[in-house]
């Protein structure tokens, strides 16, 4: 039997896959956005669970390539809720002595919501002990293309290593486990080279409703697994 508590077992670096907002919304016959709105308060007190329990990153998918095709008042709808954390709410994790750090490519993204999310990375405390980092038009494959033709632009041969610090993760450790919440089994463009030997977890709870005991039911599941990695 596995000590489930000893300090090992926890998890350095956890990313979360935050799925269900909208039919969260719509079960109770609100808009997506409703959903938006509960699903940033689960991860704003998530953060602080696990920042509490030990976690030292916590990467939240909260935007992907992909989505940017929604509609475009689904997509105000989370920009506004960016302004709202990345004003407010971010110093607050700074008092928590927590950073931000955010992934993914901005450009796409409105000038004053640029602002807030460097400004919310400029403004972190050094040497904080837990890091939430924000995957904002994230996706894994744009990312790996980018770091590929950085390599090539500076006509250099790279290594895991070297290729690992041209990622956007860079200096970031590789996430030990992936949680997805909402019930589909699958990583959608999140972190797939960092994940290669992260254990995954999957639930059927719809993010607004992934509270601190169901984060704990993770951890609980990730101490129990047995990380071979390739040896016997
Ligand atoms: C995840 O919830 C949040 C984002 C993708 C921004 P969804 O919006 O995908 O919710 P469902 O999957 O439609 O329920
Ligand atoms: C993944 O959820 C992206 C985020 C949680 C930000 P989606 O709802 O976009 O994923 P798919 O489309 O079901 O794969
Ligand atoms: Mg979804």
């Amino acid at each position: 039997m596995k000590d489930s508590s000893a300090p090992e077992k926890l998890p350095v670096h956890v990313g979360l896959i935050m799925d269900g907002n909208g039919r969260w919304a719509k079960k109770r016959r609100m808009p997506r956005s409703f959903g938006h709105n509960a699903g940033m308060n689960a991860m704003i007190k998530l953060a602080e669970h696990a920042q509490s329990l030990g976690v030292k990153y916590l990467t939240v998918y909260t935007l992907s390539t992909e989505n940017l095709s929604r509609p475009k008042e689904e997509l105000e709808a989370l920009f506004g809720l960016f302004r709202s954390y990345f004003s407010k709410n971010v110093k607050k994790l700074y008092k928590q002595n927590a950073a931000v750090k955010i992934v993914g490519d901005l450009s796409p993204l409105p000038d004053d919501v640029v602002k807030l999310l460097k400004d919310g990375e400029s403004g972190s405390p050094v040497g904080a002990e837990f890091t939430l980092i924000f995957a904002i038009n994230y996706g894994s494959r744009p990312e790996i293309l980018r770091a590929v033709n950085l390599a090539v632009e500076r006509g250099e041969k790279v290594d895991e290593k070297s290729f690992g610090a041209l990622l956007f993760t860079s200096g970031v450790p590789d996430p030990d486990l992936i949680i997805r919440t909402g019930g589909e089994i699958r990583l959608s463009n999140f972190l797939t080279y960092q994940a290669a030997y992260a254990e995954l977890y999957f639930t059927d709870v719809l993010f607004p409703d992934f509270d601190g005991k169901e984060f704990d039911k993770a951890i609980a599941d990730y101490a129990k697994r047995d990380r071979r990695f390739g040896k016997v």
